[in-house]
């Protein structure tokens, strides 16, 4: 199966400030704001919503293709993910510019400082389903350059092309009528709660409207009380697996969208799709970073059946 993961790529800058900033802060001198922070620990980790997706979903076993755009700097990532089984010809490299860049300096209070370089990631416009090399099965429109994520789905239209519309982050940035068209049409719509009612208000649709322009499902995840799956006329409710630790929540969402995929892929039920995401979810919030776990197919279905009690994973992965 050919799927493609179209969305941001980025570096993900990480600081610890030893401190707190509210004491560097002067209210009477905020005329002018001139601040350093010395920090003691900087990590920097490979993200971005597409590359987070496909590294899951090749952990799943699958071969999805990245549709992207970044810089200069993307030579180490790209080794990472092809080592880790993903397919990074679908990404394109943009002369004299950096990957988009996401640096955030976060206090002992975990007040946090953060700045979103979009760099090569504004050229994800220029890319096109037009140019597949190959017939896309089934992809994923996940958060990027906002004009890239108006295109995609119009593109998708026109080839009948599958795909799930992941406006995620980016409601904000989307106008209603962009909005609009991505969620008409599209096979299935996942977002979170908070996005979900935001989506809401910005498009004027109500639940219904939207659950009868998406074709396949809705889907709204609500981080600890799991997720819904509005589908077939019903509602299915799916729990959370619990983290034997829950250390760092980045890059759940684009975990529990690759288990989903992985679902798909394997044609089953709805709610064994949203089962296989939220376990896939938990082993992130597991670990440090979006792409710092790992675990063979045959742990991850022992895994499952001891959760969820029922050998629906391996029974249909073999
Ligand atoms: N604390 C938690 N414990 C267990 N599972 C969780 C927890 N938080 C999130 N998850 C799992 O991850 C899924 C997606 O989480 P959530 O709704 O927070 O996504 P999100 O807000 O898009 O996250 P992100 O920060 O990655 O954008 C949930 O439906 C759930 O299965
Ligand atoms: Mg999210």
């Amino acid at each position: 199966m050919n799927i493609v993961i179209a969305g941001s790529i980025a570096f993900d800058y990480l600081m610890s400030f030893p401190g707190d900033f509210m004491e560097h802060i002067k209210p009477d001198k905020l005329n002018k704001l001139s601040l350093s922070f010395l920090v003691d620990e900087m990590r920097k980790q490979y993200g971005g919503c597409a590359p987070n997706i496909a590294f899951t979903l090749a952990l799943l076993g699958e071969r999805p293709v990245v549709m992207g755009t970044a810089g200069q700097d993307f030579g180490d990532y790209r080794a990472w993910l092809e080592a880790h089984g993903v397919d990074t010809s679908g990404v394109r490299i943009i002369p004299g510019v950096f990957t988009a860049s996401f640096f955030a300096n976060t206090d002992l209070n975990q007040n946090q400082i953060a700045s979103f370089y979009t760099g090569a990631m504004a050229y994800a416009r220029e890319l096109s389903f037009y140019d597949a090399p190959a017939p896309v099965d089934l992809t994923i429109v996940s958060p990027n350059d906002p004009l890239a994520m108006q295109k995609y789905p119009a593109e998708c239209k026109a080839l009948g092309i599958p795909y799930i519309y992941d406006p995620s982050q980016q409601v904000v940035r989307l106008d209603s009528e962009a909005l609009r068209e991505g969620v008409e049409g599209a096979d299935i719509l996942i977002v979170n709660d908070y996005e979900y009612e935001l989506l809401k208000e910005r498009t004027g649709m109500s639940d219904t409207d939207i659950c009868a322009t998406v074709k396949h499902a809705v889907i709204v995840t609500r981080g600890e009380q799991g997720s819904l799956i509005w589908a077939d006329g019903e509602e299915i409710s799916v729990p959370v697996v619990p983290p034997q630790q829950a250390l760092d929540p980045t890059g759940v969402g684009d975990a529990y969208r690759a288990g989903l995929i992985k679902g798909l892929a394997l044609g089953l039920p709805w709610r064994i799709c949203g089962q296989i995401g939220a376990l896939a979810a938990t082993y992130v919030l597991e670990t440090h970073g979006p792409q710092a776990h790992a675990y063979t197919l045959a742990a991850f279905g022992e895994r499952y059946k001891t959760v969820f009690g029922e050998d629906t994973f391996t029974a249909y992965v073999g």
